[in-house]
């Protein structure tokens, strides 16, 4: 149907004739000659129709809408200078139309411009429900390829290394990554149930077990929880596995991987081996395990100045436990008043939000004098003024901020307000900017507790194997092991960029007992746990070899790698914060005689 695309003519082509198809862009009626702006996925291009041409011929341009499919035949030519536009690769040329064929109408209201040449911001919820438009419109055309070329860099890349890319089940049983199961009915197996994965995580350890040595995969995974912009319901992880491995070994392979895909996309060359921040030194300096480092006003620990003093709310916190710490804002004294941190103000409603009861703060005056609410001023001595000024570095026109209570709590809070200071502050360096930290957090701990649950949970999943050191040598006294497992740091890392958790992995456990012993931490009982797992505790007495891998969110890398803020700008067809496709109206309902059929009855009543 065509000889060319239509964004790939170039000068070197006048005199050519063509045959083109596409899109019209838009159309101009200047003074008897019309120009139609001829869009495909390659590109727009100039048509040049000229009632010289025919008045048939005309007669047909004149009537075209935009987004009416048609097909041009014509001859390229220069166009005159003064008409040349730069911007566009086929600026210097256009076609003169000899004939032109309408392919397809557009018949209904278009809901919104498609045009590169209009750049409105669209309602995403009207984007979303005639998503086939907005895939027209260049953003999505550019993300879309993005993600395109993306993939391919990193296939191509573990090709090379001799993976294998393998296929696992969607329709499975569940697998504890912490999210909520989408369940599908089973027909045949009556008052049974598939689970979607929430990743392949287990298969990809029994495919190891099953001597594959080095896989990957580009798996969809399913996971009900609540969603934001980096979340999706259905996402892509690229997912790998390998044996006989140790952590070292694949942080390097995947940062030859993240460096091979910027590399291929982006023409960057990436500066390795990338930084590493333990889990204690993250969750220390920023109170979170995955610290944006492309601005500063770190968290400081300042327990040690406060200790004893007579603001209680400082002493009370650090002899129950806890701790003060504080973030320093520069020039903080002009940017944020006093309203803002009091309740009511935004700054404080941040901290209420992760259950903080509010924050303390200095202003750092000229005359190096502090000056406060009054209870922390008249509390501190000058030599606590001192010490603090020194741990801080802060200067006059800065603001300190202080969170006081149990220390989990309080970096939830200032992490919290740092991320939020910065967006108000514009401390964040744009995405146009190409700024790239990426950091490997390493050393986390195998558990962490739920103090409702009065239990311990995986902080990654029940799988990470316990860093040996923290163990006793001898593995067989399983007292000992039972003591120690609990506080032990698990062989595991994630992979941070600009403060967006891209992936994440470990080494896994290879040994049967361990393995039983790690879901008995997290109080699984050994029934249950030989219910739910025992096809893998299995598998692992089986001679399964040292094994360990990770998985990166793939939509979040190609999401950074665009300068977008949300996942859904780089999934053709995304679900809303309500995980729901405007465009199919899916999840819908069924009719009761396929219910029937799946041995299911709907308890659902409309809430009043
Ligand atoms: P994890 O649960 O950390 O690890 O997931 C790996 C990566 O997947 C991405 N991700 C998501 N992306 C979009 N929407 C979601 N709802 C979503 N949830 C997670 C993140 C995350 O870092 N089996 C382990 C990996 C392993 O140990 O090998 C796992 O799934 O970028």
């Amino acid at each position: 149907m065509r000889s060319n695309n239509c964004g790939d003519l170039r000068t070197k082509d006048i005199g050519s004739n063509v045959l083109l198809c596409g899109w019209v862009d838009r159309c101009r009626d200047h003074g008897g000659v019309i120009f139609v702006d001829l869009r495909d996925s390659s590109g727009t291009i100039q048509i040049t129709i000229d009632p010289d041409q025919g008045k048939e011929l005309f007669t047909k341009a004149e009537s075209l809408r935009n987004e009416t499919v048609i097909q041009i035949k014509g001859q390229i030519r220069p166009r005159p200078d003064e008409a040349i536009n730069k911007k566009l690769g086929t600026g210097t040329i256009e076609v003169l139309a000899e004939e032109l064929t309408v392919l397809n109408a557009v018949r209904g209201n278009l809901p919104f411009a498609v045009s590169i040449h209009d750049e409105e911001p669209i309602r995403e919820e009207i984007r979303l429900k005639h998503r086939y438009l907005d895939l027209r419109r260049e953003r999505m055309n550019k993300n879309l390829r993005l993600r395109h070329q993306t993939i391919k860099a990193a296939r191509s890349f573990l090709e090379k290394e001799g993976f294998l890319e393998i296929e696992t089940p969607i329709l499975t049983r569940s697998t504890p990554e912490g999210a909520r199961d989408y369940l599908l009915p089973s027909r045949v197996c009556g008052g049974e149930w598939f689970a979607l994965p929430q990743s392949p995580q287990l298969f990809k350890q029994l495919l190891m077990i099953g001597g594959l040595e080095k896989y990957y995969q580009l798996a969809r995974c399913f996971r009900d929880e609540d969603l934001r912009a980096d979340r999706q319901p259905e996402f892509t992880q690229l997912d790998i596995e390998m044996s006989f491995v140790t952590q070292e070994e694949i942080i390097k392979l995947n940062e030859n991987l993240i460096s091979a895909i910027w590399k291929e996309t982006k023409g960057i060359k990436l500066p390795k081996p990338f930084p590493r921040l333990s889990w204690d030194e993250a969750m220390n300096r920023f109170g979170t395990d995955r610290p944006d480092t492309r601005y500063g006003m770190e968290l400081k620990d300042v327990s040690d100045i406060f200790k004893g003093i007579g603001f209680k709310v400082f002493s009370n916190a650090i002899d129950k436990g806890g701790s003060v710490k504080c973030i320093t804002v520069p020039n903080g004294n002009e940017s944020i008043s006093n309203v803002r941190i009091k309740p009511g103000g935004d700054i404080f409603s941040e901290v209420q939000k992760v259950g903080a009861g509010g924050l303390a703060f200095i202003r750092v005056r000229e005359s190096e004098e502090i000056d406060t609410i009054g209870a922390i001023k008249d509390n501190l001595n000058d030599d606590q003024k001192l010490r603090l000024l020194e741990k801080t570095a802060a200067k006059p026109g800065d603001l300190i901020l202080f969170g006081a209570g149990e220390t989990v709590i309080v970096n939830k809070a200032l992490d919290r307000i740092r991320q939020y200071i910065a967006r108000e502050l514009d401390l964040i360096p744009k995405s146009s900017d190409e700024i790239w930290n990426f950091i490997w957090i390493v050393d986390f701990p195998m558990f962490e507790f739920n103090a409702e649950e009065n239990r311990y949970e995986a902080l990654h999943h029940p799988f990470c194997a316990p860093n040996q050191n923290d163990l006793n040598d001898d593995n067989n006294n399983q007292e000992e092991l039972e003591k120690k497992l609990p506080k032990a740091r698990a062989q595991a890392f994630d992979l941070v960029l600009n403060g967006l958790e891209l992936g994440g992995g470990s080494i896994r456990i290879h040994n049967a007992e361990l393995q039983k012993t790690v879901l008995k931490t997290i109080g699984l009982p050994l029934k249950e746990a030989k219910n739910q797992f025992g096809f893998l505790i299995e598998a692992l007495d089986m001679g399964a070899p040292p094994h360990g891998g990770l998985a990166f969110g793939m939509d979040r890398i190609v999401m950074l790698l665009a300068g977008e803020d949300s996942i859904r700008e780089t999934i053709a067809f995304p679900k809303t914060q309500q995980a729901r496709c405007l465009m199919t109206k899916a999840p819908s309902q069924v009719s009761n005689s396929q219910l029937d059929e799946l041995h299911v009855e709907s308890t659902w009543t409309e809430p009043e």
